[in-house]
């Protein structure tokens, strides 16, 4: 039977010898598999959203919004050990993502202290400059609350929306053109770029969910003094999800 990475199943021991590798992404799996708490979906959408921002972000303190099981911040820690640390924040307590942190914690120590969970409106975070906000599924307008906050901040920042809606989020008069979800996605970029943001729009596989879009946001200070080449705004998925690679 086909192993569906969109699968809302929650991972299970059962599960192990689907992750026999020796790649990160099969140690971390494991680990997850081991803590029977999280829905198959959210491992992978959770990696090819940490290995993504990776590619273009290093370090910072992370903030992750609208966290639930919080896993994007620890694979963003694991991918990158000059990161400080990471705050997660959501508006009700999550314990299987108690259960998740000391999972990963047991099988890499060096996370140890590093990841503080919160319980409250996302929107009474305090964000620094420094720091790298993430948020995969913030539903409809609570994305762009997320948005709100990191540009307040001049943070970078990473999104994956869901849940566009034409009542409550700008579609930049762009309905003639576009169906609401772009429309919507369109303008957040658009939003970005009008505050001195470079961006980077970038899709995960669709096999996964089918809101997987993922903005980029680099402050100014960030891309100043790159090359023209280096600013390259845009990228695709192009494979297919099956099993991802070889990624440390
Ligand atoms: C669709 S879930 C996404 C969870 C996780 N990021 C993921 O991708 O699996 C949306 C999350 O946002 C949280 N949430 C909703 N409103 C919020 C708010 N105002 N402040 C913080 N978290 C909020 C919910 O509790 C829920 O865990």
């Amino acid at each position: 039977m086909q192993f569906d990475p969109k699968s809302r199943s929650v991972l299970t021991r059962h599960d192990l010898g689907r992750f026999a590798g020796r790649t990160l992404f099969d140690r971390i799996a494991r680990t997850v598999c081991e803590a029977e708490c999280l829905p198959r979906k959210e491992l992978f959408e959770s990696w090819e959203v940490a290995r993504r921002v990776r590619r273009r972000i290093r370090g910072r303190r992370v903030v992750e919004l609208a966290a639930g099981h919080a896993l994007v911040a620890h694979l963003l820690l694991l991918l990158d050990a000059t990161s400080e640390g990471a705050i997660t924040v959501d508006a009700k307590p999550v314990p299987s993502a108690t259960t998740l942190s000391g999972a990963l914690t047991a099988r890499w120590p060096r996370l140890a202290g590093r990841v503080e969970h919160r319980v409250g409106d996302l929107s009474a975070t305090a964000i620094a400059a420094g720091d790298l906000v993430v948020s995969v599924h913030a539903c409809g307008a609570l994305s762009d609350v997320v948005l709100d906050l990191a540009i307040g901040a001049g943070a970078h920042v990473a999104l994956l929306p869901c849940c566009h809606d034409e009542q409550t989020c700008d579609t930049g008069g762009l309905l003639g053109f576009l169906p609401i979800p772009l429309a919507v996605d369109a303008t957040r970029v658009a939003r970005l770029r009008a505050s001195g943001y470079e961006t980077i729009t970038q899709t995960i596989p669709a096999e996964i969910t089918p809101h997987n879009r993922l903005i980029i946001g680099l402050p100014a200070t960030a891309t100043e003094g790159s090359s023209p080449r280096a600013r390259q705004t845009t990228g695709r998925h192009r494979g297919a999800v099956a099993h991802p690679g070889a990624d440390r």
